[in-house]
């Protein structure tokens, strides 16, 4: 019943939809979902104002401006604090059924270590929530999308297990705040992402990176995760009939070559970048992944540790986690290929060693304005089947899936890359029976892509960061999917 929920959940404000009932066309079924996704940090600027205390990624870009690629920071980005009405009008406009925003945690709790509610934080969420019911968007709401208060790196961030915790805490707020108006709910994005980088290397906010940090993140955000979703179950469903699941972003990732070896790279490349944070929620074992727990445990030993470098959960935490979701949030955007790696272990050990496989693309595969980011639409197919044969079909939400192109208005190569995820979209759902409730295309509009700066853009809408008040325009592509979204077709 939990499946006809969520449908519900979009249904009930899902615009009424025009449908083209020739056969020829590719069409998905009326109540599945089409949305748009951005991210607190990425687009809200206003970092110091009303109250917000300051994030792990203000502290970062303030501090180390060189280490972003255009030397830019996030103090302004698109402005989206003072601009409720007018981002309203944009998603409006597309005619989306949902908008996925999230919430930054210290505009909440500015000070994280203290319980000390922001009024003014609550105030423009609830504007925004109120805005988008109004407009009848269902809003999709991320509680962690990487902007983690200062105060709480300050006592190691997600490597110290009182973090989940302090997560609890805040997810409370947000539940008792949001509850009633918010029904869709995820509690973290990637974070493959943000521990690999923060905690595995310094491509990100984070701490110390020693080959423990990054799975020391990862046990507590697993923990914290689980914790949450236990909280809601027990005492939000009932009053606020939301549902709740967690993102994690899956490339596919295909052997090399048909040799026996490839094939046994490209699988434990998948347990190590998308196992890791599914198995333990998705998988009818619970825990980690049986390859990832042998290879980390066997590497620790030869590397002199007495306890292996991927922490064991107790048998309550693996209770606790396994089966924590009532939907699987997946963002994906990309395909790698797997070849085995030498086995040696280097000096330091790291997680790019315990994977132990060459990742690479093809050179004929498409490129886009981000390097790791090649367009090979069949892979998100087999993404999709592979999360369907593993975790036994589980009802999915695509929350992000997107790219990033030059600047300018007329991105047909934006146009085709949507066209093309979409296509293979539809064979996963239509033709390969996996259970798919919506798709979300990042970004709404171009955005403070992390690392990159402002020189990756991703959005549907082209941000003018020239212009006074960062007007919006919007591109061939916004034009594209408001019509996919508005008649739930794509084109002949
Ligand atoms: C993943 C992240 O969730 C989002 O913040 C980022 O901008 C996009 N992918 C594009 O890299």
């Amino acid at each position: 019943h939990c499946l006809i929920h969520i449908i519900l959940i979009f249904r009930v404000q899902a615009t009424v939809k025009e449908r083209n009932e020739l056969d020829s066309k590719l069409c998905f079924h009326s109540s599945f979902a089409f949305g748009v996704a951005t991210a607190s940090f990425q687009i809200e600027g206003a970092w110091n104002v009303s109250g917000k205390g300051e994030s792990i990624w203000d502290r970062y870009t303030h501090e180390h401006p060189e280490r972003v690629f255009d030397h830019k920071n996030a103090d302004v980005a698109d402005g989206s604090y003072y601009k409720v009405k007018e981002d309203v009008q944009l998603l409006s406009q597309l005619g989306v059924n949902f908008y996925r925003f999230s919430i930054s945690w210290p505009r909440i709790l500015p000070d994280g270590l203290s319980n000390n509610v922001n009024e003014d934080g609550i105030r423009y969420y609830k504007e925004l929530i109120e805005e988008l019911r109004k407009n009848k968007i269902t809003p999709v709401a991320t509680m962690y999308h990487w902007d983690l208060p200062q105060s709480l790196q300050e006592l190691g961030g997600w490597t110290n297990p009182i973090i989940a915790d302090y997560f609890v805490d805040y997810a409370r707020v947000l539940l008792d705040n949001f509850g009633d108006t918010v029904k869709v709910w995820l509690t973290f994005n990637e974070p493959l992402t943000f521990c690999e980088n923060g905690y595995g290397g310094d491509d990100a906010p984070g701490g110390r990176s020693s080959g423990f940090e990054d799975y020391m993140c990862g046990h507590n955000v697993l923990r914290a995760h689980g914790m949450v979703y236990r909280m809601f179950d027990q005492k939000y469903r009932k009053i606020t009939k939301g549902v709740m699941g967690i993102t994690n972003v899956f490339p596919w990732i295909e052997p090399a070559t048909t040799s026996r070896e490839d094939q046994k790279a490209a699988d434990a490349a998948r347990q190590f970048m998308f196992g890791w944070y599914a198995n333990p929620i998705f998988s009818q074992q619970g825990d980690y992944p049986q390859v990832m727990r042998k290879a980390v445990d066997a590497n620790s030993k030869r590397q002199g540790f007495p306890r292996s470098r991927l922490p064991y959960f107790t048998a309550e935490e693996v209770e606790m986690i396994r089966g924590s979701f009532d939907f699987m949030g997946l963002n994906h955007y990309t395909t790698y290929l797997a070849a085995p790696g030498s086995g040696k272990i280097s000096t330091k050990p790291s997680y790019q060693d315990d994977i132990n496989a060459i990742i690479t693309q093809k050179d004929e595969w498409p490129k886009s304005n981000s390097t790791w980011l090649r367009v090979v639409p069949w892979g998100f197919r087999r993404c999709l089947n592979w999360i369907k044969n593993a975790y036994n079909n589980p009802k999915i939400l695509i929350t992000e899936n997107g790219v990033s192109f030059e600047a300018g208005l007329h991105d047909t190569k934006r146009v085709n890359y949507i066209d093309a995820y979409l296509r293979a979209l539809h064979a996963a759902i239509y033709k390969d029976g996996c259970h798919v409730l919506g798709y979300t295309y990042w970004s709404l509009m171009d955005n403070f892509e992390w690392m990159r700066g402002y020189s990756e853009r991703f959005g549907l809408y082209q941000v003018d960061y020239e212009s006074q008040n960062l007007t919006r325009t919007p591109r061939l592509s916004a034009k594209y999917f408001s019509n996919v979204a508005k008649t739930g077709c794509l084109p002949d």
